[in-house]
């Protein structure tokens, strides 16, 4: 079973999806830990309710990047871990630290990348009124929001919603679509090599797409 690190600085929605759905036996990997680097977020009630060790690293504690990323690289490594899953991490990570696992980490980024990169998605995707939106899940490379898309799930923009609306329906296909990506990488289904995505043994040209209409 591949090992399993998720990172997190907010809430926590997608990592409790994630933990629900381990829970639940529909993703075999271990689980070993959540890292999050907000003292104080959410998340770390969940991970700790759900019985999975939790450690606080606060990038405020640091002088630079670079130690803060340091700190973390001790504790994934001593995890010896395989994946790490960045979900809500809101810090933006070093080339040096994405080339050290890479092909080892993936992101939840809610828009249908490679539109609207960075923050404010929802706002943006309102202001220049798309009528397609959603999440997408992809390996973490050194370039922000760029690196190979495996999956996208696709809702339709309603005439009038508010960007807190939008926001909410959005989040509600991430929870589904994370755990559910999860659970392929954990069974060996997608793998990153030579800087390339494999879906089953070929090579993913464009991302899987769930389209969620009405
Ligand atoms: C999610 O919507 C995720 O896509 C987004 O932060 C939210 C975290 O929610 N991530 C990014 O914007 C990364 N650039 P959560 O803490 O409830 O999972």
């Amino acid at each position: 079973m591949i090992r399993i690190a998720l990172l997190a600085s907010g809430s926590g929605t997608n990592v409790q999806a994630i933990l629900d759905a381990h829970a639940q036996g529909k993703i075999q990997a271990e689980i070993v830990g959540v890292i999050v680097n907000v003292p104080g977020a959410a998340v770390i009630q969940r991970a700790h309710a759900a019985g999975v060790r939790c450690v606080v690293i606060p990038h405020r504690d640091y002088g630079s990047r670079a130690e803060f990323e340091q700190a973390m690289a001790q504790v994934l490594t001593q995890w010896q871990i395989d994946l790490i899953v960045l979900a809500g991490f809101m810090r933006i990570l070093s080339a040096e630290f994405v080339q050290r696992f890479s092909g080892q980490m993936i992101n939840i980024h809610p828009s249908l990348l490679p539109a609207y990169k960075g923050l404010h998605t929802h706002d943006r995707v309102l202001a220049t009124g798309d009528r397609l939106h959603g999440c997408s899940i992809h390996f973490v490379t050194p370039d922000l929001d760029a690196g190979a898309v495996i999956a996208q799930s696709v809702l339709t923009v309603a005439p009038h919603e508010s960007s807190q609306q939008l926001a909410a329906r959005v989040n509600v296909l991430e929870l589904q679509l994370y755990p559910r990506i999860v659970s392929w990488i954990s069974a060996g289904r997608i793998v990153f090599l030579g800087n390339k995505p494999y879906l089953d043994g070929k090579e993913l040209l464009t991302p899987v797409r769930f389209w969620n209409h009405g």
